[in-house]
């Protein structure tokens, strides 16, 4: 449903997922396909490419790791330049554009000038790295709590960490893979048990996709050091001992071949 605001243009938020083109929803990719402006992110497959309308204005407008193409204020200003010229614009975001994805800016000035908008959700990260390491987020009588938390800004912001002592559940880190070791201490020093299993997923939902495991004790002595260039995303929990079994299982069976070659 579109919201209800005098109508000059339209912009769409689709969540574009995690990373390819198959991941988009049903509706995301109508969305698109109709749209007259598309403003895209980063972290989104270079074939999201072949699926924009040769008719669209198409820009991009990611930010990755401090390298910003846009501000966020020229990002927002430019979503209410095109709908205000009566454009149907798409704001591509990667992930589910509810998931720190600054929404809350864009839909703000959208709303202050009267500008109809919908939401379309998708497949976060969050979801798509917990598959990844054939486990799940909740577990009954082991994780009936999820938190997810912003790596990048969460040392700085105490308030983050309230309540952590009690915790039982999974804990989702976005943007954290630079500061495995901090987060990890700080997690032990609030309380979460240092033997519990962390893992790193990078590139979930693509082709490219790994895994690797560890412990918060080990973590914060060794990190956990990443294997591709690609975004990553970690899991904190009981949920996910299982997995780490198995991978512990099947690097020994991997290091006892090498070493008999
Ligand atoms: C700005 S946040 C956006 C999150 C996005 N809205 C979502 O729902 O996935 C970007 C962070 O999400 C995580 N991320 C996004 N795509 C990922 C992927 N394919 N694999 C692993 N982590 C990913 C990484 O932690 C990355 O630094």
């Amino acid at each position: 449903m579109l919201s209800n605001k005098t109508e000059i243009g339209r912009v769409s938020f689709v969540s574009g997922g995690p990373g390819p083109v198959d991941l988009l929803t049903l509706r995301g990719l109508e969305r698109i396909k109709n749209a007259e402006v598309i403003l895209y992110d980063a972290l989104l497959d270079p074939e999201f490419l072949d699926i924009f309308p040769e008719s669209a204005i198409c820009l991009y407008v990611g930010k990755r790791s401090g390298q910003h193409s846009r501000t966020q204020e020229e990002i927002s200003e430019l979503l209410l330049e095109y709908a205000k010229a009566g454009k149907h614009v798409v704001r591509l975001k990667g992930g589910d554009a509810t998931v720190f994805g600054r929404l809350g800016e864009e839909i703000e000035i959208l709303q202050e000038n009267g500008i109809s908008f919908e939401i379309i959700p998708g497949v976060s990260s969050v979801t798509a790295g917990v598959s990844a390491l054939n486990s799940s987020l909740t577990l009954r009588g082991v994780s009936r709590q999820i938190i997810i938390l912003d790596g990048h800004t969460i040392m700085e912001d105490n308030r983050s960490w309230v309540g952590m002592e009690n915790f039982f559940g999974t804990i989702v880190i976005l943007m954290g893979t630079q500061k495995i070791k901090e987060l990890s201490l700080k997690l032990i020093a609030k309380g979460i048990l240092p033997e519990t299993p962390i893992a790193l997923v990078e590139n979930a939902g693509g082709r490219k996709v790994t895994s690797s495991f560890s412990t918060l004790n080990l973590a914060s002595e060794k990190g956990i050091p990443k294997e591709t260039n690609g975004p990553g995303i970690l899991y904190v929990g009981e949920a996910i001992r299982k997995s780490l079994e198995v991978w512990n299982h099947d690097k020994k069976i991997s290091n006892l071949s090498q070493s008999t070659k």
